[in-house]
């Protein structure tokens, strides 16, 4: 099975973006990360874009093909509702969505405590820094 880890818009830059706020690993660091921690035969597909389009043709890939995503909308989180909706059909389809963050948006800026993403998820994991996608991960491939 995949699992399929989408990350928004800056998120290509971890490791030299804000390391005080993000860390100092990248996005290649945090793959090899979830590879190492994924159960055998779970295959990690990590994916970064800027581009709004691209997350939400994603997302309909994730629906289509029924993979559980673990998402980190970067700011998307704050006021896409295009990327809600599609978030929406992931769920609504009764394929898992985790939102993920770095850091912990409650604890930042006023315009960071709002996600019109959360809604609509499964569930929603913030400020535990890569662990947070590692416990998705955990979620999302425990069998219940
Ligand atoms: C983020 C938090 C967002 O507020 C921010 O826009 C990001 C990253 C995080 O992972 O902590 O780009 O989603």
């Amino acid at each position: 099975s995949t699992v399929l880890v989408l990350n928004g818009p800056n998120l290509g830059r971890l490791g030299s973006r804000e390391p005080d706020v993000y860390g100092s690993a990248d996005l290649d660091e945090l793959r090899a990360l979830l590879r190492a921690s994924a159960p055998a035969g779970v295959t990690v597909d990590l994916r970064q874009t800027d581009d709004e389009a691209e997350l939400i043709h994603w997302l309909y890939e994730a629906v289509d093909a029924g993979t559980p995503v673990i998402l980190n909308p970067a700011a998307f989180t704050h006021y896409s509702y295009a990327l809600r909706d599609a978030a929406a059909l992931v769920t609504k389809a009764g394929v898992p969505l985790i939102e993920v963050h770095i850091s912990n948006p409650h604890a930042r800026e006023t315009f960071r405590h709002t996600s019109v993403v959360s809604a609509v998820a499964t569930g929603v994991i913030a400020g535990l820094g890569f662990d947070s996608y590692r416990l998705a991960l955990n979620y999302l491939t425990t069998p219940r």
